[in-house]
């Protein structure tokens, strides 16, 4: 057991002086293949080497005893009555308590604390791992009998009512379904996946996180997926069988154009181009050639710079940095968007370089410090033995 995870044991037995049980849930990154999970396309995730740990137990009472390691904070919810609270952090494991009930489940008490190492708002989908690790802890602590893809969805859920983002699926698939050294292609709309190999040997997935997180992201976030949906309104009228941006090949939206007010049609070209990209990508993956995927990685950076309009100056400033450096063969905007990180795949021989280059470029073009994580690709959300 690492460090923060004795640490959070510790923490359970000293405040409820019982065993608890330990599940650790993955925050995840992306290679391609971003804002198309709820335009019902393909996404190409996996799970990283960062964390939020939860030790758990039943208390055989009508109460849960919430503690969160990392804020130093705790809340006491009643299992009967289940409703927002005024604690944000608590909402996410509230949310996921109301999605098993509204499944017909009852839930007696839990005793649970948690805390982890995922950056908050970094776009590395801290909310998902607490969704999904809760989920998983309460799965096992109550035999539940959830399969993995009920958990996937019933967190999905719970981000959607309790915390107000109208997610994908990416996330809460990710955490749930990754492993070790493998990354998802995950077909968004049948949920089928397929796990591509993803052992970089000469390069090392480098995040720079720029530590800004603009607060349009959640609204902004919602509006595109509208944005989207009136884009297949239109199209749907020369052909009903269209249901999702899924359904659409650039060929045919470049052909309507003049029906769609501008900023609709930006947003649709980049999202069936990204799926498009993705496809690409995976099959330069299955010849093993990264440089492709790198290329592809820089082309989705631009479009959701220019046409999805969700980077920033700070990460547009680190992906400029990453393409001049000579030795990122792919940087792009990762997750949502409006701040957060950018992904990077560093030939390894300039990883030192290149961080230290990145950090002072960002220091002198934005006055901010800027943090790197040097990820792992690791298996998702499991029991800790
Ligand atoms: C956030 C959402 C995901 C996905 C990405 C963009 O991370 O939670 O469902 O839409 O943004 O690809």
């Amino acid at each position: 057991m690492h460090l923060m995870e004795k640490e959070i044991k510790n923490k359970f037995i000293g405040a409820f002086n019982k065993e608890p049980l330990m599940v650790s849930a993955p925050g995840r990154i992306n290679i391609i293949g971003e804002h198309t999970d709820y335009n019902m396309g393909f996404v190409l995730p996996a799970a990283i080497d960062k964390h939020i740990v939860f030790a758990i137990a039943e208390n055989g009472s009508q109460m849960h005893r919430l503690i969160s390691y990392d804020l130093n904070d705790e809340i006491d919810v009643p299992a009967n009555s289940i409703e927002k609270t005024e604690k944000h952090w608590a909402n996410y494991l509230v949310g996921v308590i109301a999605q098993i009930q509204k499944m017909g489940k009852t839930l007696s008490g839990v005793d649970c604390v948690f805390g982890g190492n995922i950056p908050l708002g970094a776009g590395l989908s801290s909310s998902a791992a607490l969704e999904t690790g809760f989920a998983f802890a309460l799965n096992e602590v109550f035999n539940l009998g959830l399969s993995k893809i009920e958990i996937v969805k019933l967190s999905q859920m719970a981000e959607h009512e309790y915390a107000g983002v109208k997610c994908g699926i990416m996330d809460q698939f990710a955490s749930v379904f990754s492993e070790q050294d493998k990354v998802i292609k995950l077909d968004c709309r049948s949920l089928e996946y397929k796990l591509y190999p993803f052992k970089l040997d000469g390069y090392d997935i480098i995040l720079c996180d720029t530590q800004v997180k603009h607060s349009l992201a959640s609204s902004e976030y919602n509006t595109r997926r509208h944005e989207c949906e009136s884009g297949v309104a239109i199209l749907q009228k020369y052909n009903p069988k269209i249901q999702s941006l899924r359904d659409v090949s650039p060929e045919l939206l470049y052909q309507h154009k003049s029906e769609f007010n501008p900023t609709v049609y930006k947003r649709c070209k980049f999202v069936v181009e990204e799926i498009k990209r993705l496809t690409d990508a995976c099959e330069a993956l299955e010849r093993n050639d990264l440089a492709t995927v790198g290329k592809l990685m820089y082309s989705t950076h631009y479009g959701l710079r220019d046409e999805y309009e969700v980077s920033c100056s700070e990460l547009d400033i680190l992906v400029d940095i990453a393409e001049k450096s000579g030795a990122v063969i792919g940087s792009r905007v990762m997750g949502g968007g409006f701040g957060g990180c950018t992904i990077n795949i560093v030939d390894k021989t300039k990883t030192n370089e290149f961080i230290d280059i990145a950090t002072k470029g960002y220091k002198a073009q934005t006055g901010l410090d800027l943090l790197v994580y040097n990820v792992s690709i690791k298996q998702g959300t499991s029991i800790i033995n």
